[in-house]
């Protein structure tokens, strides 16, 4: 098969690795891809967030068999939608169900009319009425854009001061664009945090490897919140009671919801959790594979993930036995200087002598001149497995330092948080 895969950070890149390898897969098409991606797939410089361009350019070149659209805006903008109504086949779910994230005040609607657990809260198009509100609330009190927002949309609020200041911002300021025009005044929960990711076909839900992401920038989860400073897996309180947990009261009962809304989920689901003291609760869902959740849970993957997709696509999930690696998994983010505010690009990447057992996948990446130069605000993932996360961890930052661009840095503690908390 001829595949055509939607993206271009650190996650396009674990997906085409892992539909490398599979026997299904002839030729990998990257629109629009990266420097390390262009080693494994051939990049089409095609907007895709321009869904009917995208649809036209699949048309046009005719010998395209499957396309895996991975990152949230082109799903939100009806994507799947658009290369179906072609007659073409896509991996990812529909407009309607994409919804799930690219609209906070639909899914925490979702989740109360279907009694999943999750934070109390309230949501305002009126800045009057959510500056009342902020006004009389508990604190601390979280503050969340409506609709995507790069990750950014949300902000903890430690005082009421912050508060009032953050809905001014995001309500009359504009301070995410019209992602804020209706915000969600939320609860504050306190715990651990697992990314529980899913394949799902609308009929069947099947889990994959837990993770643990890192959003802050700095060390000792300071700074600002980021697309993710890097990962491990598994999260290491997550035993066998805390899956049944999250498979009986959020998995199933989330894919049923969607089921009778008229919103079947066909996908990845991505369910972003925090164990409180009163059992797990959802923070977010995203509609597709998170980054860089990915790149520490498809190196553990031994199934075919191209099996996976089209399972997916033609509703037979319930048919493929998903297999994982035992051990675990690090992922460390090399980011540019300032992000995630502003940063300089095209900074020229070297790299020392990398044990053979090390991936490297590149996120902000580009070719210039025949050099391989920075093309963005998180650069590179550096992966690593290991019989732990303390094994995988040492390998990681050990060949990490043999990595150089000018103004790298990185978080120095990825895989150390949650490790004495008890797995239940
Ligand atoms: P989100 O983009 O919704 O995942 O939020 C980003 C981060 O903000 C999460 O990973 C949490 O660490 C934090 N967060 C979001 N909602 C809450 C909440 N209700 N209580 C405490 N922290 C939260
Ligand atoms: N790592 C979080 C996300 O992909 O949204």
């Amino acid at each position: 098969m001829n595949v055509l895969v939607i993206g271009n950070g650190g996650r396009e890149h674990a997906v085409i690795t892992a539909l490398s390898k599979s026997p299904k897969v002839n030729k990998i098409y990257a629109m629009k891809g990266n420097a390390g991606i262009a080693e494994l797939a051939e990049l089409v410089n095609v907007d895709y967030c321009d869904v009917k361009a995208v649809g036209e350019w699949v048309d046009q070149k005719g010998d395209i068999d499957f396309t895996v659209v991975t990152p949230d805006d082109p799903l939100a903008l009806g994507l799947v939608d658009e290369l179906e109504s072609r007659g073409h086949k896509a991996f990812g779910p529909r407009k309607n169900a994409a919804i799930i994230e690219a609209s906070k005040a639909f899914s925490k609607e979702l989740m109360k009319k279907y009694g999943i657990p999750t934070a109390k809260y309230e949501t305002f198009s009126d800045y009057e009425a959510a500056k009342a509100y902020v006004e009389t609330c508990d604190i601390p009190v979280v503050l969340k854009a409506d609709g995507l927002a790069l990750g950014k949309g949300v902000l903890i609020c430690k005082t009421r001061e912050e508060a009032l200041v953050g809905v001014k911002e995001m309500m009359l300021e504009a301070k995410f664009g019209n992602a804020g025009n209706t915000v969600v005044v939320e609860e504050f929960l306190e715990g651990p945090e697992v990314s529980c990711l899913a394949f799902t076909d609308g009929k069947t839900i099947k889990p994959m490897i837990t993770s643990c992401d890192h959003k802050r920038a700095l060390d000792n989860d300071e700074g600002l919140n980021t697309g993710g400073m890097g990962t491990f897996s598994p999260a290491p309180f997550f035993g066998e009671k805390s899956a049944k947990e999250v498979m009986e009261k959020i998995m199933v009962p989330t894919m049923y919801a969607m089921n009778s809304e008229g919103r079947p989920f066909k996908g990845v689901l991505y369910f972003g959790l925090m164990k409180t003291k009163d059992g797990y609760k959802v923070i977010e869902y995203n509609s597709r594979f998170g980054d860089p959740e990915t790149q520490v849970i498809l190196p553990m993957l031994k199934t075919d993930l191209m099996e996976i997709f089209e399972a997916i696509v033609e509703e037979r999930l319930d048919g493929v036995d998903i297999e994982w690696e035992d051990g675990a998994c690090v992922c460390l983010v090399l980011a540019s200087g300032g992000y995630p505010e502003s940063y300089e690009k095209g900074k020229e990447i070297t790299f020392g002598n990398l044990d053979s057992d090390i991936t490297v996948y590149h996120a902000g990446t580009a070719m210039k001149d025949g050099k391989l130069v920075t093309s963005g605000g998180r650069v590179l993932g550096v992966v690593a497995k290991g019989k732990d996360i303390e094994a995988a961890r040492k390998k990681v930052y050990e060949n990490a330092k043999k990595i150089h661009f000018d103004k790298m840095y990185c978080r120095k503690d990825i895989g150390i948080k949650y490790k004495d908390i008890t797995k239940v």
